[in-house]
């Protein structure tokens, strides 16, 4: 995780950037804080990369790795404001004992559009990602990757309209959480397919960032705007832990664009 120590919305590369409101950075520091101390407190280990200024949106770690098996991938942004986290980010894994990094050739926006179910790699396309980039992804890590359009510019990356719940075991796909109206119509039809007990996300669920969330396969930390999913989701036996980050949506993101989660 990265503080939001330099976020600002100086610019607007998402429909839910608006340069003209106002951005409190201690509110965003004071909430991006019990981020962290969620994780902790549910037992997780959290690392911090130290910010850098004239990176507002640093603080959206998903973006800059993917790590799975202890091989790192990293980032390749579309938009040239956000070039320069992905060198922070790969310098991190090299001073942290990661010697398998490797950086893509093709725009690669991470974990806002890679989403791991334990068996298949889901990968976003559409607004960030290339598809490209899935193949890479392939190339690199061994694993099958499946390749998802997004289509709502609202919901640029893949983890801002889907998330694992749970990874999958045994006979068990895994279970996750969509917004099915941000994909493509093929797309829906193979999600509905692989996953036809996934939890379906309604309109409102989806607008605040409900689907960004993370879970542990058990607790699932979420915006606490996202009440009526979180209800959902304790109905099927997970631990909602809603959590506030109303400064860092005003950059387009939520508890997931906030959490680069390592997979040793
Ligand atoms: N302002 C950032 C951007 O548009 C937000 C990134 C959100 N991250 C995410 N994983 N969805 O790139």
């Amino acid at each position: 995780m990265c503080p939001p120590r330099y976020f600002a919305v100086d610019y607007a590369i998402n429909p839910w950037m608006d340069p003209d409101t106002p951005v409190d950075r201690e509110r965003a520091l004071a909430q991006w804080a019990g981020l962290r101390d969620t994780y902790r407190r549910l037992g997780h280990t959290v690392e911090e990369i130290e910010p850098q200024p004239g990176l507002p949106d640093m603080v959206f770690a998903a973006n800059s790795g993917l790590v799975l098996g202890g091989r790192v991938l990293g980032a390749r942004f579309r938009a040239p404001q956000r070039g320069p986290e992905a060198e922070h980010y790969r310098r991190w894994f090299t001073g942290h004992g990661y010697h398998d990094i490797t950086m893509p050739s093709r725009i690669n926006e991470a974990e806002g559009d890679f989403a791991w179910t334990g068996r298949l790699l889901l990968a976003g396309t559409g607004f960030r990602t290339e598809p490209e980039a899935h193949a890479e992804a392939q190339e690199v890590f061994g694993v099958p990757v499946l390749s998802l359009r997004l289509v709502d510019p609202r919901f640029y990356h893949l983890d801002t309209a889907l998330f694992v719940l749970s990874e999958a075991t045994g006979d068990s796909p895994g279970e996750i959480a969509y917004y099915p109206p941000a994909f493509s119509p093929g797309s829906q039809r193979v999600l509905a397919r692989l996953f036809p007990d996934a939890v379906i996300a309604t309109d409102a669920d989806a607008e605040c960032f409900g689907l960004n969330g993370v879970s542990d396969n058990r607790h699932v930390v979420l915006p606490a705007e996202a009440a009526a999913l979180a209800g959902r989701l304790a109905d099927r036996g997970y631990e909602p832990v809603p959590v506030e980050l109303s400064e860092l949506r005003k950059g387009g993101g939520g508890p997931k664009c906030c959490t680069l989660e390592i997979r040793k």
